[in-house]
């Protein structure tokens, strides 16, 4: 009998879906998080940050979904620790969620986990996705889209291969259930690349608004981040990757999704569709005023 499946992130955007797929594919799913009373179904506690959290989620685990805390500029500190409890608790592959082009990135942290996970002698399927198009639908740029009908991004009209979460999280899903995905690495990107005015025609069309995207500077992104509550060292982390993106080095489309799954990845239009109720303005009280 295999044994139970460990996400990570399974309250997050990818392990959640990754986890009802999974669950619907007739495995014993195990829910990693912080704050276990808030989640449906076997959960337990899990955090990067205290290390005595690990050997216990990990007892009866035989394959596990692993993903760098977000944001973190030292996320490999973490994780590494975490990678080796799996290897004491016999965890037999490890599906790790890190991002598009971190092969050429030695030093940063997600390549750091990847080679720490290669090394570890557990079977690895690493996944590299490109920008999540769900960025649109959550914070920080979805208060700019519901107040102003503008996406402000430091972009130009450079291009990004944007991906669905959700195709990420069944890709996910049959590497950790379907054989022949072991010491393999996907970079996963969206059906095309598409620049932020293509974006806004999407994401207008589908919720019956009209949305705009205005490019801005380096420096006006810097301000408007800093301002959002955003810590400096993440600014200029989120600044860089926009200097990435300029140089169209976000825009490259692979074929691994329709390779994996036997059918195209989402498009644009697919998922603004289905979260045009993200972006419609709050519903208004009998009397006018917004509640
Ligand atoms: N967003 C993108 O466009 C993009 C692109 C490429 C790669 N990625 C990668 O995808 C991953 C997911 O990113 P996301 O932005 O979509 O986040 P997310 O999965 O929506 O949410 C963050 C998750 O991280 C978990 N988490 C945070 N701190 C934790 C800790 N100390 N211990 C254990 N779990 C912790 C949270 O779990 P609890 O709160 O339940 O504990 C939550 O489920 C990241 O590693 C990121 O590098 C994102």
């Amino acid at each position: 009998m295999t044994g139970k499946i460990l996400v990570l992130g399974a309250s997050g955007r990818v392990g959640g879906r990754l986890s009802t797929l999974l669950s619907g594919r007739g495995e014993r799913v195990r829910a990693a998080t912080r704050r276990p009373s808030l989640m449906q179904g076997e959960a337990v506690e899990l955090d990067l940050e205290r290390p005595e959290t690990f050997a216990p989620a990990l007892e009866g685990v035989d394959r596990a979904f692993l993903i760098a805390r977000p944001g973190d500029e030292q996320a490999d500190a973490v994780a590494i620790p975490l990678i080796e409890e799996m290897r004491r608790a016999d965890v037999r592959h490890v599906v790790n969620l890190t991002a598009m082009g971190v092969e050429r990135m030695e030093g940063s942290a997600l390549r750091r986990i990847e080679l720490a996970l290669e090394a570890s002698g557990i079977a690895f399927t690493h996944l590299r996705p490109n920008w999540f198009m769900q960025v649109f639908a959550s914070p920080p740029l979805l208060p700019g889209i519901l107040a102003a009908g503008a996406i402000h991004l430091p972009a130009a009209d450079a291009r990004i291969s944007y991906i669905d979460a959700r195709d990420i999280a069944e890709v996910a899903a049959a590497a950790l259930t379907d054989p022949g995905h072991e010491n393999r690495a996907y970079t996963l990107t969206g059906p095309e690349a598409l620049d932020h005015h293509e974006v806004a025609r999407a994401i207008g069309s589908a919720s019956g608004r009209p949305i705009r995207y205005i490019p801005i500077t380096e420096e006006a992104a810097r301000k408007a981040m800093a301002g959002s509550g955003l810590p400096a060292v993440r600014v200029e982390r989120l600044v860089g990757f926009y200097r990435l993106v300029r140089q169209e080095l976000c825009a490259p489309v692979t074929e691994a999704v329709r390779e994996i799954l036997g059918r195209p990845a989402l498009s644009i239009e697919q998922f603004a569709s289905d979260h045009s109720r993200a972006w419609s303005p709050p519903p208004a009280c009998k009397d006018g005023n917004p509640r």
